[in-house]
């Protein structure tokens, strides 16, 4: 049985990738110090799976604490790094604590690879490295533009932390970039834990529903689009996790051509925010409340995947549609005290 570590394993696409791969007789060690979770979600994994997992609350930024870990578990075939400050407003208030802990926990992990260069590491990267693309679907060979936030920095910098350190050290990795993940477990055991008012689209459109936010504000009408709303490639987390499935399995295969490789995580569609909206409506058979705001500031036109790499070199492509990311986010957010 092979053992893997998924650092952040409590959190949203951790807790679904845990779940597959208990369901595939992974042994599987989750790492979370419940910085945007709670413990609770280790009782929804063991649910879906029907197996629990080791559980250690450890500070992956403290260089000891994380030492202390590995080397309980030096015999790793693969660490599946999710642990991360992720909310884009907040890096830009306090960009200090951003590069301490995301790069921090990078760096301490990849102190064992270096070590250990069997073990092979998955890093969650994101679509916000290509800013706005000059083309569309974004191809893995589109440029990295400026970061626009200290967050979107970290998924730069720790990209090219990856490449330097495989090529001095001899390990191997895949960096996979998401889109837009949504949705929950179609269980209704495991989803979204959005701290304070969500900044993300489809919390927010679940909460409002749910009648704990008022109507959603729909940023900005007069972009270049269909119907002047922004374009995005929301993707159902389950595919997410499924793709980390076909990753490791294509790195514990020796498969692969750099030591370091790069593949987007998107379903190749774009879908508005007026489109989101009505995959909702009609997922749920209700009406959601929606008025229009101005831009937020930040925000990209347009961004959907190229997913013929990902389709090529994983094997994998995302099946699930928006109307059952939506029913699912829907499912999961009844689930949740109305607080
Ligand atoms: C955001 C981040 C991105 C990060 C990703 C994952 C920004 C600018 N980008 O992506 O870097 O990787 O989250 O956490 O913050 N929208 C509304 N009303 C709302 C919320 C969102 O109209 O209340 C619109 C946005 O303008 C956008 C779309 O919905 O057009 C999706 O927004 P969001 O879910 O925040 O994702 P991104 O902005 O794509």
């Amino acid at each position: 049985m092979k053992k893997v570590l998924v650092t952040g394993g409590l959190g949203f696409i951790g807790s679904h990738t845990a779940v597959e791969l208990l369901s595939r007789g992974y042994e599987v060690v989750l790492a979370d110090n419940l910085a945007n979770t709670n413990a609770a979600v280790l009782d929804g994994i063991a649910a879906i799976a029907g197996k629990r997992p080791t559980w250690a609350n450890v500070d992956l930024a403290d260089q000891v604490a994380c030492r202390a870990l590995l080397e309980g578990h030096s015999d790793l075939a693969g660490i599946i790094h999710f642990a991360a400050y992720k909310a884009v407003g907040e890096s830009v208030q306090k960009p200090l604590a951003y590069y301490r802990n995301n790069f921090g926990s990078l760096l301490n992990l990849l102190d064992f690879t270096a070590a250990h260069p069997a073990c092979r590491l998955i890093f969650s990267s994101s679509c916000t490295v290509y800013g706005q693309a000059d083309t569309l679907p974004i191809r893995e060979d589109a440029p990295v533009k400026p970061a626009e936030s200290p967050y979107g920095n970290t998924k730069q910098v720790g990209e090219e932390i990856l490449r330097d350190g495989a090529r001095a050290h001899g390990f191997r990795a895949i960096a996979l970039r998401y889109f837009n993940p949504i949705g929950a477990h179609p269980s209704a055991r495991i989803g979204e834990l959005p701290l304070g008012v969500p900044q993300n689209l489809v919390p927010f459109i679940t909460q409002s529903a749910a009648g704990l936010r008022g109507p959603l504000k729909v940023f900005g009408n007069d972009y270049p689009t269909r119907d002047g709303t922004c374009i995005r490639d929301y993707i159902h987390v389950v595919d997410v996790a499924l793709a980390h499935i076909y990753a490791l399995e294509r790195l514990l295969s020796g498969k692969g051509s750099d030591p370091v490789e790069v593949f987007n995580l998107g379903t190749g569609t774009g879908s508005t925010v007026l489109e989101v909206i009505a995959a909702f409506e009609r997922a749920t058979g209700g009406k959601l409340q929606w008025e229009w705001a101005p831009r937020r500031p930040g925000d990209v036109v347009a961004a959907y995947a190229n997913t013929e790499k990902a389709a090529a070199g994983l094997g994998w492509r995302a099946e699930r549609t928006l109307d059952q990311c939506m029913a699912d986010a829907w499912r999961w957010q009844r689930t949740l005290p109305a607080k």
